[in-house]
């Protein structure tokens, strides 16, 4: 049965899927993420850019069942490591169709996509150019730039990108090496909350097309990256928005170029609620505590990087602000120093975390010896 959605808010995730796997019993945290709204997140992503081919991020969520969904909603994917690049090629996904997006690859990883067919590498430097025309001389290229992150909850643009003034030398080696370089990418950031990074970053590819064409290279892939941002406790601009910008900017662009993109935490986050528990409170200095047995190595990573959740619990109660923390014995285990839930809240109680899909299960580890989130996809 298809949902509908509320076309004027985020969708969310059915809240009754959730008691309905507790109404089962509670066997330690988990992660249950609702397939409509995987599917919702791609439907809208393509209404607002009808010319951008949504590529999701695997990276930002691996979970099998997730991506499943995903490729049938009409998504393709993008991988950062041949471990990524096995979960969609165990899909039926081909191959040829997946994007390489991770400009430092070892030799090996290379091996590996090349005789897998794989054919779309992004690059940022010139020794990996050569290195992967080294390897596979007919692979194709598209070149990583460095462009603003301004706004976004968690710039990118630290660890990737060519400068502007860099773009000709990388062009010059591809027309030595004889290579196929056609393309150009870049990252708004992630919870890119400045819709006009994308449009500064469709001009710097538009100008990097310009400069390869003159070279005699034939650009045809255009890239916008990942940072479509989802609302968590306070409102984003809506894809809508971003997609006017993006459209308007695409003008630019001609017909033969491919457009696409690579989504992770859009199409994923809101699909998604951790469900734990409260394992003991406590009061420090006059401030409660609340210890659950999820934290940040079972799913709430991102705590730590700019994103503050909401959570909500099972019991009522005049709200105040709480400090939650995870299950293990590291400082940094701490969630939120000021979260909202009830005065009374007691160990026992469950918690329910909104829109965890994305880098959550895929950044978890079993440090202290407890447990990943299990995955529920229904
Ligand atoms: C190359 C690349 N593409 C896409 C993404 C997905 O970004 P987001 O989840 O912000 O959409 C990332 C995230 O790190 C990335 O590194």
């Amino acid at each position: 049965m298809t949902r509908t959605f509320d076309p004027t808010r985020q969708p969310e995730a059915d809240f009754s899927l959730v008691q309905r796997q507790l109404s089962q019993g509670y066997d330690g945290h988990f992660l249950l993420v609702d397939s409509a709204v995987l599917h919702e997140k791609v439907r809208r992503f393509k209404e607002a850019m009808p010319r951008v081919h949504p590529h999701f991020a695997v990276k930002c969520n691996p979970d099998p069942g997730i991506l499943a969904e995903l490729y049938k909603a009409g998504a393709g994917f993008e991988i950062a490591s041949p471990a990524e690049l096995a979960l969609c090629q165990a899909m039926g996904v081909p191959a040829a169709e997946v994007y390489y997006s991770n400009p430092m690859r070892a030799r090996e990883a290379v091996e590996v996509a090349a005789k897998a067919g794989l054919q779309w590498f992004v690059i940022d430097s010139v020794s990996e150019m050569r290195k992967i025309v080294a390897l596979k001389p007919d692979a194709s290229f598209y070149l990583r730039l460095h462009t603003s992150n301004e706004g976004s909850v968690n710039p990118l643009s630290e660890k990737f990108g060519v400068f502007e003034e860099e773009v000709a030398d990388m062009v010059r080696e591809a027309v030595r090496l004889g290579a196929d370089l056609a393309g150009a990418t870049f990252h708004a950031g992630s919870q890119c909350l400045n819709p006009d990074n994308w449009r500064t970053g469709i001009e710097a590819a538009v100008q990097a097309f310009a400069q390869m064409r003159a070279a005699g290279l034939k650009p045809r892939l255009l890239n916008l990256g990942g940072g479509f941002p989802v609302e968590y406790a306070s409102p984003v601009p809506t894809i809508k928005d971003i997609g006017l910008v993006i459209n308007e900017a695409l003008r630019a662009v001609p017909d033969e170029v491919r457009v696409m993109a690579e989504p992770g935490r859009y199409l994923v986050s809101d699909s998604t609620y951790l469900v734990c528990r409260v394992i003991g409170t406590t009061v420090r200095r006059g401030h409660p505590w609340a210890y659950l047995d999820a934290g940040l190595y079972n799913g709430l990573l991102e705590t730590t990087t700019g994103i503050t959740f909401n959570m909500a619990s099972s019991r009522q109660g005049e709200l105040v602000p709480w400090t939650i923390a995870g299950p293990t014995c590291d400082s940094l285990d701490i969630c939120n120093r000021s979260q909202p839930l009830p005065h009374n809240l007691q160990e026992g109680d469950f918690i329910y975390v909104h829109n965890v899909g994305a880098y959550s299960n895929a950044c978890s580890g079993h440090f202290n010896g407890f447990d990943l989130p299990k995955i529920m996809v229904v």
